[in-house]
C-alpha cells in the first residue's frame, strides 16, 4: 500500500481505523453499514462521505433518471445515513460508476503522468473469460483481473 502512496495504512484486524485517523476531507467507502458509520469519525466538518456499496440516495435515483417511488425509496434507505452526516456538517452521497469517456480521458492523463499506477495482477486471453470470472470470484486478487480483446 506504501509504494502505491498510501501514507498511513492501516490493518483491519488489528486496528481500528475510526480511531487511528482523524480530520480527513474524503472517505471513498465499499464496505457496509457499519463501516459507513465508523468513517463519519474520521471526518472533518464539510467533508465527503461517498460510498460506492449503498445505501443510494435520491440524488442518485434523480440522476438516474428513475421515477418518483423509487426516489423515494432510496431516501428511506439513505435516510439514516444522510442525518448522521449532515449532523456533523458532512455530506453523503451514493456513487455508482458509469461508462465515461471524459472520465477515463482524465485518468488516462493521471496514468501516463504516473500519478495513478495501476495495478493489474493478472491478464487472461478473451478464450479463458471463465477462468478469469472463477478468478475475481475467489476474492484473492490483488488489483485489477484484464480479459484481452484482440
Ligand atoms: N457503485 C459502484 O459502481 C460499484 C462498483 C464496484 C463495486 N461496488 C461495490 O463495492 C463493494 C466492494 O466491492 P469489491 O469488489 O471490492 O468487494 P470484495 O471483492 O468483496 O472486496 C472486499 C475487500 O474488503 C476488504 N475488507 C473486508 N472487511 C474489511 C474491513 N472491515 N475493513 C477494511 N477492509 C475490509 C477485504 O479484505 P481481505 O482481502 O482482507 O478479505 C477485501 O479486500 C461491493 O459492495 C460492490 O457491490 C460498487
Amino acid at each position: 500500500m506504501k509504494s502505491l502512496g498510501a501514507d498511513v495504512v492501516v490493518d483491519y484486524k488489528k486496528e481500528d481505523f475510526e480511531k487511528v485517523l482523524q480530520d480527513y476531507d474524503v472517505v471513498l467507502n465499499s464496505l457496509g453499514k457499519e463501516t459507513l458509520e465508523k468513517s463519519l469519525a474520521v471526518l472533518k466538518p464539510g467533508g465527503k462521505l461517498i460510498s460506492i456499496s449503498g445505501p443510494p440516495d435520491p440524488e442518485f435515483a434523480r440522476q438516474s433518471g428513475l421515477g418518483w417511488p423509487l426516489q423515494k425509496v432510496m431516501r428511506l434507505l439513505s435516510f439514516g445515513i444522510r442525518r448522521k452526516s449532515k449532523r456533523r456538517g458532512i455530506s453523503y452521497s451514493f456513487l455508482f460508476m458509469t461508462a465515461n469517456g471524459g472520465q477515463l480521458a482524465k485518468i488516462t492523463a493521471l496514468i501516463e503522468a504516473g500519478e495513478i499506477r495501476p495495478v493489474v495482477d493478472q491478464v487472461f486471453p478473451f478464450e479463458k473469460t471463465n477462468e478469469a470470472l472463477a478468478y475475481v470470484e475467489t476474492g484473492r486478487a490483488r488489483g485489477k483481473v484484464v480479459v484481452t480483446v484482440k
